[in-house]
């Protein structure tokens, strides 16, 4: 079987990358926390169907993804479970860090990730319901 385009999977990542964001800013830990989850899962993801990318090479997918995404993704879990908008944003600025530190070994350095200004289809609610 060949390997899923890593370009195309990367899309996966800018969209749990940015609703991440949103449900940080709007106070919603569970949804944030969910998000980073998911994050996390679509990066083993990743690492088990395109280990050997060619993008990486001769780096390995599999040991490169893990060894710089791994403490970015753990910041944020800990900022999140301090349920506060300032150790988030630091965690969050981070793991964009971490995002771009890949793309700069993989020699696609003008791929820079950052804060969204706009949140990604707005039909997934943010704002938190009482309880949450
Ligand atoms: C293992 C290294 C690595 C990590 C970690 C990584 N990327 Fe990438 N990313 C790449 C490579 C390599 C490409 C270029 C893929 C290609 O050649 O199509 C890329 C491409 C992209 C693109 C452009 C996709 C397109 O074709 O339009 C986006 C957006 C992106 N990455 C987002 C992210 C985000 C967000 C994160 C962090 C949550 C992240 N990446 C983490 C290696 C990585």
């Amino acid at each position: 079987m060949t390997a899923p385009e890593l370009g195309q999977q990367m899309l996966e990542l800018q969209i749990r990358h940015n609703r991440l964001w949103w449900a940080g800013e709007a106070g919603n830990w569970n949804l944030a926390y969910y998000m980073v989850s998911e994050l996390g899962e679509a990066l083993r993801g990743i690492e088990a169907t395109n280990g050997d990318a060619p993008e990486l090479q001769p780096q390995k997918l599999s040991e490169v993804m893990p060894r710089i995404m791994n403490p970015a993704i753990q910041t944020v879990q800990q900022a999140l479970a301090q349920r506060k908008k300032v150790a988030f944003r630091q965690a969050y600025d981070k793991l964009s860090a971490a995002c771009t530190a890949c793309h700069k070994e993989a020699g696609v350095d003008f791929l820079q990730i950052q804060r969204p200004k706009t949140p990604l289809l707005d039909n997934l609610r943010y704002a938190p319901t009482k309880g949450n």
